[in-house]
Order: C-alpha cells, then structure tokens, then sequence
C-alpha cells in the first residue's frame, strides 16, 4: 500500500500535486471565476457579520492556521487570532455569538481541539471545520465545515494534509474577500489562475529538487540543532519545517521569524549551526538578506530555499533549493514540499523510523 515508495510519508509528500488538486476539485472554477464553497456560502452572513475568526488546533494544523490568518486578514480583511487548543480551552476566553471559529484538524480527533470546539460552542461561537477524516469527531460537531479530501494520511508526520488546510484556507480567504468587496475582480481572478496551477508548481519542485535535497540531506546526518527562518507568509512555513525535521529525525530544530533572529537566537549561531532560511522574491526579500547577512557574518551554515534566478541570497547560500517564482500567498505551498523532503532524508539517514516516530501517535486523544 506504500505504492513503491520505501515509507508513507515520502508516498504522501509525493501525493501531494494530486491531493491539492483534490481539495480544489468541484470548488475551484476558473473558467467561471468561482469558488464553490456550499459550508461557507450557505453561512454566508454568520462570516460577514462576523466580529472576528478565531482558528484553533494543535502541531502543523496550527501552523496551517497562523498562514489562514495571513490569507484572511489580507484578502477579506476579517481580524483574525489563531489559538492553540490547549491554551483557549484553559483560559477562559472571551468569545462571544458573533465570532466564528475555524477548527483545523486532520484526524478530527484530536482531544485539546474537540474540547475548545465545545467551549465555543457553549459560548453561541458560529464552528466552521477544516478536517480531512469524514465523519470525524471534530467533523461532527461542527456547525458547517470542508474536508479537506486529501486521503488518507498514515506517516504520523503530517505533509499532505498540511499543504491541503492550506488550499482551503486560500479557498476561504479568496471567496470572503471577494464577496465582501476587498478582493477585486481582476485580482481575484488572476489569484485563482495561480491557485489552479499549484498543482504543477509541487509537481516541479518535486522533480526538481528530490535529488538535490537527498543530498543535501546526507550533510547534516549529524547536526544536533537546526534552525529555520521565515518572514510573513513564510514564517509558519519555517515553524512547520522546524517541526518536521525535529518530530522524526529528533534534531532539536526551532522556527523563527527572521527579524526576530537578532533578538535571541543570533547568539547561537556559528560555523556548526545550519540555518534553512526561506527566501522567495515576493515577501520581504530585502529584509531577508540582510538576515541572511547577518547569519553569514557569523558562519553559520546557510541552506536557502530560493525562487529560480535568484543571486543576491544563494551568492551566501552554502545550499540553494531552488523552488518557481509565486505570488507570496501561495509561497508557504510550494516551499513546504522541500523541506518535507529535508526532513525525511535526514530522519531516513539517521535510521530513524520516520513513519512511526518514538514517543508520538498519529491522533493525539489524550489530553
Ligand atoms: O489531527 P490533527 O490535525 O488535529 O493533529 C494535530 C497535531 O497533533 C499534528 O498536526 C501533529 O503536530 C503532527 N504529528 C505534525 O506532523
């Protein structure tokens, strides 16, 4: 059932052209300029009238959230926080009926979610699901909701389903700020030609950078630490990165975002410090070498995820993977899929059990 592939989870990474398009599959016309949401429009007025969106979940369905709220604050212009289960559901949160919740969750069973789901629902919260597991828990007492449609997900590491909350959530965001007037037509219109083409964009960085990566890989069999940096879009990518590499390969790994680099954690940076810094042209790019500047001012070992042509960054770079040129929205999609594939090899090199990984459970029921 691995269809060839030695683990899942490298199965799964490789799913994922066909899994985004999945999730677009029957809501994304392009040739009608429409986005087909049945849980969004038949709720319609509860997301308009809305005083603000809170998005709770746990692990890479959080890190998902942090980007939804990037998507939702720019394109509908709806205030947005994004919670950790555990901590809404234990301190008495402020929410009121004129909030809508997004819960995010592959298995639609995680314990802590399901828990801040009743709270706000207690509350008068409007609960809007983003699971992938039909008639799953969380699923179920949702109020309205999209599956995500992603297959289902074996290795414990999440890969496909994240790159799939991540096309629904554009989905979303896309749709309310075109229906609400803050996303204009030819924007609109011109933003979901891209989405449509995402597909092939994983596709391409697939081929492109598998045997690249595998041997980047190979260098940092031995690396205790590993830091990821990221700005806007791309900041919860380097969290979801971050978590990858350290929940099957057991480095201790940590995201940032870039800025926040001179605040603590320049200070461990040295030669023995790798340093995977996402740093597509669109999205503060400026900003970003000079963060990269500074890293390489004081040695450390610099993997840069760059879009094609790029000099300025990859002239520091000790590695470039290069990935194609998007719009910023769609920047997190594409430059997850390398570092999945970072994470895996370095997890399969170090002969850990990358499906299965110590101490973890695919569905976290415990509270
Ligand atoms: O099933 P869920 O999306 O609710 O799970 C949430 C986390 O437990 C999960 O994303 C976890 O962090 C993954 N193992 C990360 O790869």
């Amino acid at each position: 059932e691995k269809g060839g592939y030695e683990h899942f989870m490298l199965k799964e990474i490789f799913e994922q052209p066909k899994s985004v398009h999945d999730t677009m599959r029957g809501r994304l016309l392009v040739d009608e300029g429409v986005i087909k949401m049945a849980g969004i429009w038949d709720h319609i007025e509860r997301f308009k009238n809305a005083n603000r969106i809170i998005i709770i979940a746990c692990g890479t369905s959080w890190h998902a959230g942090l980007i939804g709220e990037y998507l939702i604050e720019e394109y509908a212009r709806i205030p947005v926080e994004v919670e950790y289960a555990s901590e809404f559901r234990y301190r008495n949160p402020i929410i009121t009926d004129k909030d809508v919740v997004i819960a995010i969750s592959q298995s639609g069973e995680t314990a802590d979610t399901m828990a801040a789901l009743k709270l706000a629902k207690e509350k008068g919260a409007f609960i809007y699901g983003i699971c992938n597991v039909v008639d799953s828990s969380i699923a179920r007492i949702t109020d309205a909701g999209s599956y995500t449609h992603a297959g289902p997900e074996i290795g414990v590491a999440s890969t496909k389903a994240f790159t799939a909350q991540l096309t629904i959530l554009t989905l979303i965001a896309f749709k309310l700020g075109k229906h609400n007037g803050n996303l204009g037509n030819a924007d609109f219109m011109s933003l979901i030609a891209e989405l449509d083409a995402i597909p092939k964009r994983i596709e391409d960085v697939l081929s492109s950078t598998h045997e690249l990566v595998q041997n980047i890989a190979k260098d940092f069999v031995g690396a205790t630490n590993f830091l990821y940096l990221g700005r806007g879009y791309n900041y919860p990518a380097a969290l979801e990165g971050a978590l990858k590499l350290k929940e099957i390969s057991y480095i201790h790994a940590e995201g940032y975002p870039a800025a926040e680099m001179k605040h603590g954690p320049i200070a461990l940076i040295d030669e023995n410090m790798p340093i995977v810094i996402i740093a597509p042209k669109k999205g503060h790019y400026d900003k970003i070498v000079s963060n990269v500047q500074e890293i390489k001012a004081r040695k450390g070992k610099i993997i840069a995820v760059v879009n094609r042509g790029d000099t300025q960054v990859s002239a520091m770079a000790d590695y470039v993977i290069e990935i194609p040129e998007t719009s910023e929205c769609f920047s997190p999609i594409v430059a997850s899929v390398p570092l999945q594939l970072l994470a895996y090899y370095i997890a399969v090199y170090r002969g850990a059990n990358v499906d299965q990984p110590r101490n973890l459970a695919k569905s976290v029921t415990v509270e």
